[in-house]
């Protein structure tokens, strides 16, 4: 997309972006920093602050950064409350905040399934509620999920993700039509392989690159037909997009960006 320039939705507005200390999460908020939004970074990691200091840097734009951990109802309202008083009344929220669960179905370390559940679906319901909740009263919004592919294609070793990203794509599908009447877009974006700290945590085995790419017959993996891995900025490209009026009749949409590793819409 033609950062730096004017985009209508986008351009002025109040940006919430989830997760934004991480790889993908950064992306989209200097994406819409280049676009001139007043954003605002959320992650549970101190280092979002130093994120916001470094994209603010870079952009005119006004970039604020707090600490909260999306699975704690309060801290969400709290952080909420900071970013409108900070920026204004919120109308695009990107949540990318999510942590990944690698292990075999058949067993779990003590906690991992709850741990996984708890960020990628109650995580992502708290902040989609609270986004929705907010948006719908004043008439309008639009509200980006990261989900994960995984979310419909099955993985060896990624069922309890697999789990949390399809319960986080039911409840925003779900949220998306209580207010899609009341002006407020829900929308989610299900990448593939992206090169993050993410994707280097889901190598096990000799899982790499090249097998990520090339695919891997041992573990039912097709590769990936465009031959790439994604960038965090090719998924901050979609994610801009679903934000921006130039979606403004889309909704309930789950846009796939995997270079067509899952064969799939
Ligand atoms: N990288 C990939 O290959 C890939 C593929 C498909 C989907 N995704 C999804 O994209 C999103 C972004 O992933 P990424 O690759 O940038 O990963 P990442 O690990 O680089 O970033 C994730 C960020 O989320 C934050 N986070 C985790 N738990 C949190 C909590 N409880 N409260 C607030 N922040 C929290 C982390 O601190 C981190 O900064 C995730 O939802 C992930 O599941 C990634």
């Amino acid at each position: 997309m033609n950062h730096g320039s004017q985009l209508d939705g986008v351009t002025g507005a109040s940006v919430i972006v989830t997760g934004a200390a991480g790889g993908i999460g950064r992306a989209v908020a200097e994406a819409f920093a280049a676009a001139d939004a007043r954003v605002v970074l959320w992650d549970v990691a101190e280092g979002v602050h130093t994120t916001a200091a470094e994209i603010r840097a870079r952009h005119a734009a006004k970039v604020y950064a707090v600490c909260a951990d999306i699975t704690d109802r309060a801290a969400v309202r709290e952080a909420f409350d900071f970013s409108e008083s900070a920026a204004g009344d919120v109308s695009v929220v990107v949540h990318a905040a999510g942590a990944l669960a690698t292990g075999p179905a058949l067993e779990a370390a003590e906690g991992a399934w709850e741990r996984c559940l708890s960020t990628n679906a109650t995580g992502t319901m708290l902040v989609a509620s609270e986004s929705a909740r907010r948006m719908a009263a004043r008439g309008h919004g639009a509200i980006t999920v990261i989900t994960s592919n995984a979310a419909s294609t099955p993985r060896v070793g990624m069922s309890s993700y697999g789990a949390s990203k399809a319960a986080a794509t039911a409840f925003v599908r779900g949220l998306g039509l209580e207010v899609a009447g009341r002006g407020v877009r829900c929308n989610l974006v299900s990448p593939g392989s992206t090169e993050t700290a993410m994707l280097r945590q889901s190598w096990t085995g000799a899982a790499d690159m090249d097998s990520t790419i090339g695919g891997d017959p041992t573990t039912y993996r097709l590769g990936v037909p465009l031959r790439r891995v994604a960038q965090p900025q090719d998924i901050a490209d979609a994610a801009l997009f679903l934000s921006s009026a130039a979606a403004r009749h889309i909704t309930l949409h789950d846009l796939r960006v995997d270079g067509g590793a899952t064969l799939d819409m």
